[in-house]
């Protein structure tokens, strides 16, 4: 019985034999944040001749990658990518998922956009009929924690400040649990458009296009 550690090694290892043939010699690879990124980072390092280097979504994957020797490359510097690999708290057969446990949830919207897929690495405890059991992390403007925490108990969220924590871009994050998610597209346009929030950590509108799913009989592929 592989625990869920090998898991997420598992589907870090099949992150890398699904990106390499997408990589020439001058491809930037997007590269997520979390402890399955981690884990695909240390898988990829020994093939780092094999691309140009990549764009990260946080200072924890840059610090790791330059440890790794993979050179990290500014976003304003690059027009596309091939992919961007990263993890989720929860994803559902759509391929919508909830992301930000690790607080990075902006930095990997903007680096996922601008690449040609999102290749979405977990475990199967992610893998979730609806979204929602996982409280949904939202990032906010220091001086617009009360207001948005107001609009999202409206929407029928519990807010929680997620104390003591501040994010790459200077900002908080509210986790909200209770929220029904039954249209992920149009409650992430809703609670991204509250005047405060940077962000919100579901990635419904732009989902993944794969997502490579670790469990104890292998690796599987999901495509929407
Ligand atoms: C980071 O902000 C998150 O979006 C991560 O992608 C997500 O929390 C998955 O992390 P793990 O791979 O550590 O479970």
């Amino acid at each position: 019985m592989l625990d869920q550690n090998a898991l997420k090694r598992n589907a870090a290892q099949a992150a890398v034999d699904y990106v390499l043939p997408l990589l020439g010699p001058d491809s930037i690879l997007g590269v997520g944040t979390g402890s399955t990124v981690d884990l695909f980072i240390d898988a990829l390092a020994p093939h780092k001749q094999r691309f140009r280097g990549a764009a990260s979504s946080s200072e924890r994957s840059s610090a790791r990658m330059a440890q790794a020797g993979i050179q990290v490359f500014d976003l304003n510097d690059i027009e596309t990518m091939p992919a961007y690999v990263d993890g989720a708290d929860e994803i559902d057969s759509g391929l919508n998922m909830i992301k930000g446990g690790g607080g990075a949830l902006t930095r990997e919207k903007i680096v996922a956009s601008v690449a040609q897929q999102f290749v979405c690495i977990v475990d199967e405890s992610k893998l979730v009929a609806k979204l929602g059991a996982f409280p949904l992390p939202v990032e906010v403007i220091p001086m617009a924690m009360a207001a948005v925490a107001r609009r999202l108990a409206r929407l029928g969220g519990e807010p929680e400040e997620r104390k003591g924590f501040v994010t790459d871009n200077g900002c908080r994050i509210l986790d909200v649990s209770g929220l029904d998610i039954a249209d992920p597209a149009a409650l992430e346009a809703r609670i991204n458009d509250i005047p405060g929030v940077v962000t919100c950590g579901l990635f419904a509108i732009a989902g993944a296009d794969v997502a490579l799913v670790s469990g104890q009989q292998g690796v599987r592929q999901l495509r929407a």
